[in-house]
């Protein structure tokens, strides 16, 4: 029996819902050590560069895609494309499996840092530590916890489950990343941090590997390239501004990461830890800030739980919009009820990530498949799709958003400049992996 579709109750309801999908742990750690290693301020203003060009088109293209289709990526691409394309969407399908199962791992982290910095205090030597819990049955354990919590919101489902959480926890994470920023800047020594991050240096900023580093985050940043968008777009209905609400995901989304980097720096600097910045792109987060709270006394103590909650939280939007591109395909392709996609979907992606929550080689190597080739893959897919394929993209982005004129600009860029620019880094990241 087909079930009515459900949908987002508000305009604002679906935009939280979509900065929390792109607002994650891609926010708090990726993009600040991403612009430490790749010449601070320089790289910034590539990634800019990279999200206004190619991830806003691109965003724009799921937006539309999901909302014309109302329906998930498979079904969605089967609609306008014919049953040849169905396979394309199962490969969002598979991202969303595979990045979830690993995402999860790392969130399982981030719940447990809060708990501990909450009751016991982190234990003097963090890296220990780190190396103890990151991986064994606690990490499996945490895992869990984190997985219980995203099928529990996925299961009450789009408009009571994901769009209330989003509603109610995204605002709050704006205002403790934006309240740790300003208190870090009171700090002395804070200024080194700023030095860090902000300094460009422009001497490296048009080899392959950062311009691809920078493309890739902005993909990975907007939950692009797997679905996500458009399976949230798939609850839309026609009075959406299209247009206008990619802008604000963007700018938010960005907004978001650029505040946590004020947060994150000066807090290193402040506490002299710089030289542990690089180590590892779990490094700064997992090690070397839980040195710096601990430093810090009893303001690091009040610091500390709420810092890792905010990730927790960060997490977990994002992870419950991963969740629901498995689940709204099992919906919509095999005829599931919500329970059962929920159930079922949850218990593969928990399993899944046993596999990373034993080896951190794993975890990372999973995160660069998923990351850097299936995201940026799907990109230059849906482009493709949207560009070439769909009928009248441009007659859906104008339902609700008359009068804008800059459309042919998008479908342009959609056709020639994004895909050119996708397939270049794309061979970028199979050349650097292999
Ligand atoms: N955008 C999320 C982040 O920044 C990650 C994500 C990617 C979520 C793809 C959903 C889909 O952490």
């Amino acid at each position: 029996m087909v079930q009515p579709r459900e949908s987002f109750g508000s305009r604002l309801g679906f935009i939280m819902a979509a900065v929390g999908s792109a607002v994650g742990l891609g926010n708090m750690w990726r993009f600040s050590y991403l612009t430490a290693e790749n010449g601070g301020a320089a790289f910034v203003l590539l990634y800019i560069g990279f999200t206004l060009l190619i991830g806003l088109p691109v965003l724009l293209a799921e937006l539309a895609l999901g909302r014309g289709a109302q329906r998930s990526p498979i079904a969605a691409l089967v609609h306008y494309g014919g049953s040849g394309w169905g396979w394309r969407g199962a490969m969002f399908v598979a991202c969303g499996f595979l990045s979830l199962s690993y995402y999860s791992v790392i969130a399982g982290w981030t719940i447990r840092y809060a708990v501990e910095s909450l009751t016991l205090g982190f234990p003097s030597d963090p890296e220990a530590h780190f190396a103890a819990i990151s991986t064994g049955g606690a990490a499996i354990a945490w895992h869990l916890v984190f997985m219980l919590v995203s099928v529990t919101i996925v299961l009450v489902g789009v408009h009571k489950g994901i769009e209330r959480v989003a509603l109610v926890l995204m605002p709050l994470l704006f205002v403790v990343v934006c309240g740790i920023a300003i208190y870090a800047a009171t700090l002395d020594g804070a200024g080194a941090g700023y030095t860090y991050y902000l300094t460009a240096d422009f001497s490296g900023m048009f080899s392959f590997s950062v311009v691809s580093d920078a493309a890739s985050q902005a993909f990975f940043s907007l939950s692009l390239g797997m679905g996500a968008m458009l399976t949230y777009a798939s609850y839309l209905s026609e009075e959406h501004h299209l247009p206008d609400e990619s802008l604000v995901i963007a700018m938010t989304d960005f907004a978001v990461a650029f505040i946590a980097g004020l947060a994150v720096f000066p807090l290193i600097f402040a506490l002299g830890l710089s030289e542990a910045v690089g180590e590892s792109t779990v490094g700064a987060l997992f090690i070397t800030l839980p040195k710096a709270f601990s430093e810090m006394g009893p303001a690091g103590s009040v610091l500390a739980p709420v810092f890792f909650m905010a990730l927790a939280v960060a997490a977990l939007t994002s992870a419950i919009s991963l969740l629901e591109v498995v689940v709204a395909a099992a919906i919509d392709s095999l005829g599931w009820t919500r329970t059962r996609a929920a159930l079922v979907g949850g218990a593969v992606i928990t399993a899944l990530g046993v596999g990373p929550a034993l080896d951190l080689r794993v975890l990372d190597w999973m995160d660069k498949i998923a990351g850097n080739l299936l995201l940026v893959a799907g990109g230059l897919a849906l482009a493709v799709f949207v560009g070439w394929v769909m009928q009248s993209p441009m007659g859906e982005v104008a339902r609700g958003a008359e009068g804008v004129r800059w459309l042919f600009l998008w479908r342009w860029l959609l056709r020639v400049p994004v895909p050119l620019v996708l397939a270049a880094v794309l061979y970028a990241s199979i050349a650097a992996l292999f």
